[in-house]
């Protein structure tokens, strides 16, 4: 029963492949009990066990790190662990911390719950202040987030000033560059301290895996970030890494189909007259366009339709139940298009009210999607 477990046995060696391997593994071992460490930073001292990366995971925070042009990224099990990973790692009980009101939510509730919980002061600026949000800083200032363009309302920010104002006050500013794949839009280059995305989106770009990263530009950062990922047991899964890690041998060509077919639904939506206004950075009507043109060098999949006033939710709900080929569901970053309804009622965002529709364009034909569009518009008649 022993040769079940120390086996003899041997596949040949040399098989070369074109995939990264597969490499499970809770355990490393050590050649003797003298080297024997549970040191996390493996970069430095090599592996040491399974949580803090195999080299299927390390591999692909190399290569998110090569992309984002960073010093080193993390890999967390999903993109909200990578925004906790950065709160946890980078704040503590006395600080404040600022995020623009259209953060994405969960990173929000997160702040609002859990950070004030652990007795960090939060607060909300608004994501087109730019330079301006100097008169919001306080002396605990530590950290500053951006998220451009914004979850649902898709405003752009100005990031550089924002990053100005953030080193002059001795913040970091951090960002979330996960609808640009941080690819069309270089974060470093424009002053970000930090990067995180959600991988489960376009590096998956499959809609079957929950992957996130943190990318830093320096060492100091990196070994506050490495550190909590240690304690808080972030580890991700070396299947999904390797899934992630074929995604982005097609992230280029699946990139600019969707940002094709979205610029092209976005165009004719917003000739429409059920719209009011479509909200695509790419297009003028969409708040921060000339800052989209100055900073970035794409879009994507995903923007919002903000329907004629005289529509009222129940209309819009039909709208988005006509859809055949839109699915509705939350994930984008697939081949599958999505749509999904929002309520905007507070005083701090745009009174969209119900008349908010985020699509995602995925990789089905684009006068098949038109088609859907048109058909389910026709319905709110
Ligand atoms: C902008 C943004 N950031 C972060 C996340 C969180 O990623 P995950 O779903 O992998 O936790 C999402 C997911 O919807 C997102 O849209």
């Amino acid at each position: 029963m022993t040769k079940l477990i120390h086996s003899d046995a041997k596949a040949p060696e040399g098989f070369r492949s074109l995939a990264t391997p597969v490499y499970r593994g809770s355990t490393v071992l050590f050649p003797r009990a003298e080297a024997a460490t549970d040191e996390w930073n493996q970069h430095e001292i090599g592996y040491t066990y399974g949580l803090y990366g195999t080299p299927t995971t390390l591999e692909l925070g190399a290569r998110i790190c090569e992309l984002e042009k960073g010093f080193r990224t993390i890999i967390t099990p999903g993109g909200q662990a990578a925004i906790s990973l950065i709160h946890l790692a980078l704040l503590q009980a006395g600080d404040h911390v600022l995020l623009p009101e259209s953060i994405y939510g969960p990173n929000r509730v997160f702040s609002n719950r859990l950070l004030r919980r652990f007795g960090v002061e939060v607060g909300y600026y608004p994501p087109e202040a730019g330079g301006d949000i100097s008169s919001l800083f306080k002396n605990n200032t530590k950290l500053l987030w951006c998220e451009s363009p914004g979850s649902i309302t898709m405003e752009v920010q100005d990031v550089p000033a924002i990053a100005e104002a953030a080193h002059r006050h001795g913040a970091l500013l951090v960002m979330d560059n996960t609808w640009a794949a941080g690819i069309y839009f270089d974060a470093f280059a424009h002053g970000v301290d930090v990067t995180m995305q959600a991988l489960t989106k376009y590096v998956g770009g499959h809609s079957d895996l929950l992957l996130g990263s943190v990318t830093v530009r320096d060492a100091k950062i990196y070994e506050r970030l490495g550190e909590t990922q240690y304690v808080a047991g972030y580890a991700a899964s070396p299947d999904d890494c390797s899934l992630a890690l074929r995604g982005m041998k097609t992230m280029a060509v699946r990139l600019k189909a969707v940002e094709r077919s979205a610029l092209e639904l976005a165009r004719w939506l917003s000739a429409r007259p059920e719209v009011e206004v479509v909200l695509h950075p790419a297009l003028p009507s969409c708040p921060g366009h000339e800052i989209w043109k100055r900073d970035f060098t794409g879009s994507t999949g995903l923007f919002s339709v903000i329907f004629q006033r005289q529509y009222n939710r129940e209309q819009v709900l039909k709208f988005v139940n006509a859809l055949e080929l839109f699915k509705i569901g939350y994930s984008w970053g697939g081949v599958t298009s999505l749509a999904m309804t929002y309520e905007l009622h507070s005083a701090k965002r745009p009174r969209y009210e119900h008349r908010l529709v985020r699509l995602y364009t995925g990789l089905e034909s684009i006068d098949d999607l038109k088609a859907d569009v048109e058909q389910a518009l026709a319905q709110l008649k």
